[in-house]
């Protein structure tokens, strides 16, 4: 049976072998899904240390999700940590990891040109029917498909953090992503234990559309003396049933890239820029390096 007849029907084009590039947060964390399913995961980044903090993030991730899944067997636990990194292959050369890839899913640095080069790079190398797909947040999957010849197997494919706790990937379908590319991320998502939702390729697709003048807004309710950043967090915690308030959460997320999805839907002209004006408060911690929990200090101390 030929799977390409049946786009719309429940055949999925058969997805065995991934290749991740970046081993960041985003990656480590599609990485490790993956692997924890049986999928053969290979993580490319492009030294040797920032594929060590990867599986790092991975290990103690996985030490959780275990001791969740098998409560009192530490044999069981040990286990499934060792059957997880079994999937688990990592390569400095990016070539390399493409070249018996079914699905490539790239989160490397938010950036359109060096985004842009890896496809243009992977599309000679990678099997011509490989699906790829981007987990970009901010940048336009139509544009990042250009950099190929395979605009009909290119979609995005958004993972949220913390990638092996959040439940939901949106699987976005720009207007050349074919059905059967969808109907294959799908189904991939479902494999991961994920739920998926479709989305069209538009700024911030669904999440970051809502969430991100969320964020601002909160900061701008401070900025106008309303009230503390602390009442804030408990009044949409326990007033909205928000598992962390907005500041909370915009330290998670990061206050650069915040700043950087903001900037750039002012300057893209495609959302209204009352919802993305410039915020001081948000400018000066970024100028500062108070970038949120990961550099120690953003809105709170960590
Ligand atoms: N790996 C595996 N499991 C993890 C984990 C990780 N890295 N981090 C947390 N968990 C699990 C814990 O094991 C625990 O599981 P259980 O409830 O089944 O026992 C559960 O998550 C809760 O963890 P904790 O009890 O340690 O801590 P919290 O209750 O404070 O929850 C949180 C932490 C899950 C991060 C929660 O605060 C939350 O959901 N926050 C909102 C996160 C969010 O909105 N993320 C999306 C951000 S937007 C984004 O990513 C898009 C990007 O493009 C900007």
């Amino acid at each position: 049976l030929n799977s390409r007849a049946f786009s719309t029907s429940s055949f999925a084009q058969d997805i065995q072998k991934i290749t991740v590039y970046g081993s960041g947060l985003m990656g480590a964390g599609i990485v490790q899904v993956a692997a924890q399913k049986g999928y053969a995961v290979t993580m490319v980044d492009l030294d040797e240390g920032s594929l060590e903090r990867g599986k790092g993030i991975i290990s103690s991730s996985l030490k959780r999700v275990a001791k969740k899944q098998f409560k009192d067997d530490e044999q069981k636990q040990k286990e499934f940590i060792e059957f997880t990194f079994s999937n688990i292959k990592t390569n400095t050369d990016s070539g390399e990891g493409a070249k018996d890839a079914d699905l490539i899913i790239e989160a490397i640095v938010e950036n359109i040109e060096t985004k842009q080069k890896l496809f243009g790079f992977l599309d000679k190398i990678a099997p011509k029917d490989a699906i790829f797909a981007s987990n970009t947040s901010s940048l336009p999957i139509t544009e990042l498909a250009k950099a190929t010849d395979r605009a009909d197997r290119f979609a995005g494919l958004h993972f949220f953090n913390p990638v092996p706790q959040m439940k939901l990937v949106e699987v976005v379908k720009s207007e050349k992503t074919s059905d059967e590319t969808h109907h294959a991320l799908m189904e991939f998502s479902k494999k991961l234990d994920k739920t998926p939702v479709t989305c069209k390729d538009t700024p911030g697709f669904i999440v970051n559309r809502l969430l991100v003048p969320y964020l601002l807004e909160a900061i701008r309710l401070v900025e106008r003396g309303v009230a503390t950043s602390a009442d804030v967090d408990t009044a949409m915690k326990l007033g909205a049933g928000m598992p962390m308030g907005p500041f909370e959460l915009s330290d998670f997320v990061g206050l650069d890239t915040l700043k950087s999805i903001a900037d750039g839907w002012r300057e893209g002209g495609q959302v209204d820029p009352n919802l993305v004006a410039k915020i001081k408060t948000l400018d000066d911690l970024v100028s500062a390096g108070n970038l949120g929990r990961k550099t120690g200090q953003g809105f709170f101390p960590y």
